[in-house]
Order: C-alpha cells, then structure tokens, then sequence
C-alpha cells in the first residue's frame, strides 16, 4: 500500500529539521571538534526522552534585507525530556543557524519550553553556543533577549536554571547565563563575553584572543562568573546531569534522598589528628569535608575562585546538602571580597531550593587592610549576613578551628538563626586573636611593664588559655556541644534528620533589599 503523501511530507520535513543549516555547516562543526545541538541533547537526557516542539518555527525579521536563508527551527532546538527519570525542559542553541544567534522566533522558542517548565515545576536547562543578538533582527533581537532575562530573573528560585556553555556565548547571550543557578564551560571551547575580540579591536585596537577574553580558565578562576568547568562536552553534559542531582525540580519540592551505601554511623579517626596543635599550622579543609559526606559525592563549585572559601553540594547520609566552609591552607581561610561573594550565592541557592547548609568555619575573619575596605567589604560581608540570616533551611555549623570576630557570627553562629552549632575541640572562639586582643585591651599596662615583650605574651598567653578552646563558648551556651572530630558526620546527619521538617516561617513582604 502506498503511503500517504501528508505523511512521507511531514517525514520530509522533519528530516529537513533535523539538517539544522546543512551538511557542511555540521561537518564545520564537528571539524571544530563539537556537537550538533541535538546530539547534544541526547548525551544529556535519558535515552529516547527527548520530545521536540515547534521544530517548524522559521525567522521571521530581517531589517537589512540581506535575504538569507530561513532554516526550520531557527537556530534553536527546544523540548522536554528526562534527567534520571524526571521532567526538564531544554533548548539547545544550533550553531549551524546563524551561528545560534537570537532572532525574535528563537526569543520565542526558548521563553516557551521556561513557561512551560515553570508552569511544571521542573528545572530548565540551556545549551548555549550563540554569537549573541542576530544583527539583522535589530531590535527585535534585542526585545527577545530582554524576554528571556525577566524570565530568568522571574523564575530564579522557583525553578532550577542550568547555562552550559559549549561554544561562544557572546554579547546578550551572556546575560541569560549570567541570571542563572549554575554556568557550567568547557575549556578551551567555551567563551563568554559582552564584547567580543573584533569588537575591542574595532575600538581599542587591541589585539586579543578570546581564551584570555572570557574563556572558562578566566570565569571560573578570575571573573567567577562560571561554576564548573569541564574538559570535553560530553563531560560537561554529564556535570549538568550531576549537579541537578541534589537539587529538587522546584521550590516546593526537597531535593532528592539518594543513598549510596555509605554507613550513616561512620566515623573516620583520621578527623581526629586532622587540626594541628599549632594553631599557626595550616591543615587542609577539604580532608574534613571528604572525610564527613558519603564517599565521592562532593561536587565542589567555583573551585578555583576565591579559594579560601568553600562552597558544593555533597549528600550526607543520603541528604543533599550544600556545603559552605573555609580552606585554612589557602590564605589562613580568610573572608575576602570574593569569598564573600562566593559564599553569599551559594547559601541563597541552597536555601531557596530547600538544601540545608552545613557550615565548615575556620577563619580569622575578614581580610583587614585598605584594597578591601575601598573595595567595599562591608557592603559584600554583609550580603553574606543577609543570606545566612535570610535562609530558614536547616543550618548546621562545626567550628574547627579559628572562629574569630565576623567568621564567627556570619558563618553561621545560632544568633543568625543556626540550629545546631558543634565544635571541635581544637575551636578557637573569640573576638580576635590573642595579640591583637591584647594589644588593645591591654596597651597601657603593657607600654608600662619593664620588658613589653614579655608582659605582651604573658597577656596573650591568658586571653588564649580562656578562648583558644571552645568550653568558654559551650559554658555560655554559645555553640551546642562540643565533639570528637570523627563523630562530625553521625552528628550531622542525625541533625539533618532531625531537622527535615523545619518550620521557619518569615514576616511576608515582597522581598527583602540584599545590599547588592
Ligand atoms: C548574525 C551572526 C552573528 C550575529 C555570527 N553570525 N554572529 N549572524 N548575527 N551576531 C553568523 C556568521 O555570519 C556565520 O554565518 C555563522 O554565524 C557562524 O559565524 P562565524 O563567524 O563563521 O563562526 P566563528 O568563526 O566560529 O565565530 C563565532 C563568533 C563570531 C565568535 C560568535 O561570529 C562573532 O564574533 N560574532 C559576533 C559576536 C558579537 O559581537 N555579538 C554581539 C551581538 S550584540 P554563515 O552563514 O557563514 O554560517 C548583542 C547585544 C545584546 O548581543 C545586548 C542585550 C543586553
């Protein structure tokens, strides 16, 4: 029986679809050694789950009548399907079509599948690979990315937004990314930037290469606009599919409970003998973080920014928990500008997908000195205060060492609404250190004493005998108990147990004014 003609069209169509902007704009792509955007799509989601919509839709300005080719779909696939058997909504840009760039129609594609994943509840994610507005649209380029930034802004805490960014991500279409959960690069291949090389050489006359420009060495380590980066796109695809795995679909929802095996009453001795007994030693932070969580499940973010802080997901005793903490082998785990910033965003992500915190401190503070206080590190220590106080998700803080001054009240001290404060024994909790307390507290009575020196230290020496352990802070009720180093992770999570149905509930308003 012969076929009928509507469908062999329909079949001709779809082919035509799938060709994005022809054979040989694929075979340069894949020559750059990247994906096309839908087998892109099928590295990501679950075999076979993926479902195409308005593949059809074709573009629809041209303001300076170049009359160029209308490609089906309009440089952008878009759809939904599954990440470990639960619904996402995805667009995928097509480099092959106008180099991914934005069109009113691609605008209009890719706001559908937000719409349609917040009415949902489930996470959206982009695969970015775009040369930013289509300069023939004009402005209706323009007004299609403004579209998709108050849907990013709009939706930011009701639905997980994830940006990979496979190839470049230049101009406007750096902002959409840049409102999102989670920008994840891939190195050497992935570049991000307002304006791109020809365009400062247009300017400038500057010569310079977009790897140094905005490639993900640069916003993972210097700008820390990015997450994650990742070697290969398959890797990055993967990490996407990872970090979605300790966030819920949506706000209303808990992250998934996903346990792996490990015993929820491990206790690892080597906790023990981890803090040196010189408190000028440094130790590695990141040891008591893989010591504490189930085995392999610290997916540690921004990992080369602002180093001395310490932020990732990690589950413990099959919870998803967002980890915040000092490195002290990094610049003695010290609170800098950066550090602040980094911290601040991660605790609003936790908290507004209900992922409890747990809190590593070990710092002397904030970073003293004039590049900090002209750089305004009141106003970025105090987004800090505001996302910790803000945040009602459970709150779980172990002091290690130092928790001097601003490290002690920010980083989760119970006056900022934590629930459960241990300590180890080797915690330091004061206002400052022994020299600068005594040096203050006690300037006359040293410049008096026949060797300053020596009544310096005598001072110094008493002041750390009463707060360089943490039984003054534990006598006042300060922290909530005192514990052996390897029985952090038992105590963690039979807090996080205890704490699954926390009920914090804030004064209604329409939102607070974060000193941004
Ligand atoms: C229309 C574009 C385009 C653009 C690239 N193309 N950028 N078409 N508008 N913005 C087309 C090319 O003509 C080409 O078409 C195809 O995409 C692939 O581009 P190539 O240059 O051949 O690829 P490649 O060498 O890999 O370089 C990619 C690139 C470069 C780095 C992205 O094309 C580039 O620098 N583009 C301009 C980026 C930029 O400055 N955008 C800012 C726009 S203004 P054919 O037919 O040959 O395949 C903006 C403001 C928004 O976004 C502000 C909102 C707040």
């Amino acid at each position: 029986m012969q076929e009928d003609p509507r469908i062999l069209e329909l079949r001709r169509n779809r082919a035509k679809a799938r060709e994005g902007g022809g054979a040989d704009r694929v075979a340069k792509q894949h020559a750059k050694g990247k994906l096309t955007a839908r087998e892109r799509l099928d590295f990501l989601l679950d075999r076979g789950t993926f479902n195409e919509i308005e593949p059809f839709i074709t573009s629809g300005h041209d303001e300076l009548g170049l009359e160029t080719e209308s490609f089906l779909g309009d440089g952008v696939v878009t759809g939904y399907g599954q990440i470990d058997g639960r619904t996402v909504y995805v667009y995928a840009q097509d480099f092959t079509i106008y180099g991914g760039t934005l069109s009113e129609m691609q605008s209009h594609k890719i706001c559908r599948v937000m719409d349609l994943a917040l009415r949902n509840g489930a996470p959206c994610i982009g695969l970015i690979d775009s040369g930013g507005a289509r300069i023939q649209e004009g402005v209706k380029a323009l007004g299609g990315y403004a579209e998709i930034f108050r849907r990013n802004a709009q939706y930011s805490g009701v639905i997980p937004q994830i940006s990979v960014m496979l190839g470049p991500c230049a101009g406007g279409a750096a902002y959409s990314p840049a409102l999102q959960d989670l920008i994840i690069m891939v190195e050497k291949q992935s570049f991000m930037f307002l304006t791109g090389p020809e365009v400062i050489k247009a300017v400038t006359g500057e010569k310079i290469d977009p790897e140094s420009l905005g490639g993900a060495a640069i916003h993972t380590s210097v700008s820390g606009t990015a997450h994650l980066s990742a070697a290969s796109e398959q890797e990055a695809l993967a990490l996407a599919r990872r970090a979605l795995s300790h966030l819920p679909s949506n706000n209303v929802e808990n992250p998934p409970f996903v346990q792996n095996g490990d015993d929820a009453l491990r206790m690892d001795e080597s906790l023990n003998s981890l803090v040196p007994l010189d408190p000028k030693e440094p130790y590695v932070m990141h040891q008591a973080i893989e010591a504490v969580v189930d085995h392999g499940s610290f997916l540690e973010l921004q990992p080369h920014w602002a180093r001395n802080a310490i932020i990732g997901w990690a589950r413990i005793g099959g919870y998803s928990v967002g980890i915040v903490g000092q490195e002290p082998s990094v610049m003695a785990g010290v609170i800098d500008i950066d550090a602040a910033d980094k911290m601040t965003r991660f605790v609003r992500m936790c908290d507004c997908f209900n992922v409890p915190i747990v809190t590593f401190v070990d710092s002397p503070g904030f970073l003293p000195g004039i590049a900090q206080e002209h750089g305004g590190i009141i106003r970025h220590g105090a987004k800090l205060l505001f996302a910790y106080s803000e945040a009602t998700v459970p709150k779980i803080t172990v002091i290690t060492r130092k928790a001097y001054g601003g490290a002690y009240v920010v980083m989760g001290s119970k006056y900022l609404g934590t629930d459960v404060t241990y300590a180890w024994p080797s915690a330091e909790i004061a206002v400052l250190g022994a020299e600068g307390a005594a040096n203050i507290l006690f300037k006359k009575m040293i410049d008096a004493a026949d060797d300053p020196a020596a009544e310096r230290k005598r001072i110094a020496d008493e002041y750390r005998a009463k707060f360089n352990n943490p039984y003054y802070a534990a006598s006042t009720g300060d922290v909530d108990d005192v514990i052996e180093p390897k029985e952090t992770r038992p105590k963690i999570i039979a807090a996080l147990s205890a704490l699954r149905d926390k009920y914090a509930p804030a004064p209604p308003r329409k939102h607070g004014n974060i000193p941004v």
